[in-house]
């Protein structure tokens, strides 16, 4: 059982404490927020604390920052004295996008156990992808707490940092190129005179269930796709199409696009 601190209560940080309150690890979930009604409003909702960055500071075992890149500076003069000053064990989990586990030691201290997230969009629903990269110094035992804590936000993988961008390119920017998708494929039945609001409806549905069959399956998308197109069928038809128009060549340069712009 741990006391978990969030500072930010916006977009994620409001997304992952949810989740964390549906955590059998939490003993206390404690919110603070610039802007207090904010936090007030979730700890409300979630039946958690609203406190203030310092008292975070001064009790979280797990302190999550959530707050914007050219935020943390400020934020961390604020609390840094007061970690500085702990004696127990703690662990900082920052989700705070472009800095990484070296820039986060030399702002909090070489000694401060530190772990960098990365959190997707759909954690919102549950249904997202948290890249967890830690420090050498976080025991085992917490990043398994960790990960227990973010379980009900979707899937939290562990991997190396220097892999995080490549990983990112899919996680994190994925969404928008499967929202795209999910758009022109409604586009579509539109065209074939389908209303837009089931033709969206059933292609987002199309989506999850392809993905939640691979997932389960652990069935090549290759196989999947081999599967679908019967002999002489539509499918197939439409495949090729999508051939003609470089739509896979298409997607891998988008990522790999995504991750360039990371440098
Ligand atoms: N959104 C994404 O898809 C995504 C994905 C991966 C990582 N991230 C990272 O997650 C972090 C948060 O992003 P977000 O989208 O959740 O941003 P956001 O919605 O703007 O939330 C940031 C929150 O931090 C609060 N805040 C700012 N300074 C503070 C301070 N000194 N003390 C306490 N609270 C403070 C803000 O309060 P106010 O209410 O006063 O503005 C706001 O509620 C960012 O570093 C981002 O890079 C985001």
């Amino acid at each position: 059982m741990a006391i978990v601190g969030f500072i930010g209560t916006g977009n994620m940080g409001s997304a992952l404490a949810r989740a964390a309150a549906k955590s059998e690890r939490t003993e206390r979930l404690l919110l603070s927020n610039r802007t207090v009604e904010k936090a007030r409003r979730l700890a409300a909702e979630l039946g958690c604390e609203q406190r203030s960055n310092k008292e975070l500071a001064a009790v979280a075992d797990y302190l999550f920052l959530a707050v914007k890149p050219q935020m943390l500076q400020g934020l961390l003069d604020e609390i840094g004295p007061l970690l500085a000053v702990r004696r127990d064990r703690f662990v900082v989990v920052s989700m705070v996008a472009g800095k990484d586990l070296r820039t986060l030691h030399r702002l909090l201290g070489e000694q401060t156990p530190v772990v960098r997230i990365m959190p997707n969009i759909p954690v919102q629903v549950g249904g997202g992808v948290t890249l967890l990269c830690a420090d050498g110094t976080v025991l085992p035992e917490e990043r398994e707490t960790l990960r227990a804590l973010l379980a009900a936000s979707g899937m939290v993988a562990e991997l190396e940092e220097h892999l995080l961008d490549a990983a990112t390119g899919v996680t994190g920017c994925g969404p928008a190129f499967a929202a795209l998708f999910v758009e022109a494929l409604a586009d579509g039945a539109v065209a074939c005179g389908l209303p837009r609001k089931q033709a969206l409806a059933y292609a987002a549905q199309m989506m999850m269930g392809t993905a939640k069959l691979l997932l389960e399956t652990e069935e090549h998308p290759g196989a999947l796709k081999d599967r679908v197109c019967s002999p002489g069928g539509s499918t197939i038809q439409g495949v090729r199409k999508l051939e003609e128009r470089a739509f896979r060549a298409a997607v891998t340069d988008a990522v790999i696009a995504a991750y360039e712009k990371e440098f």
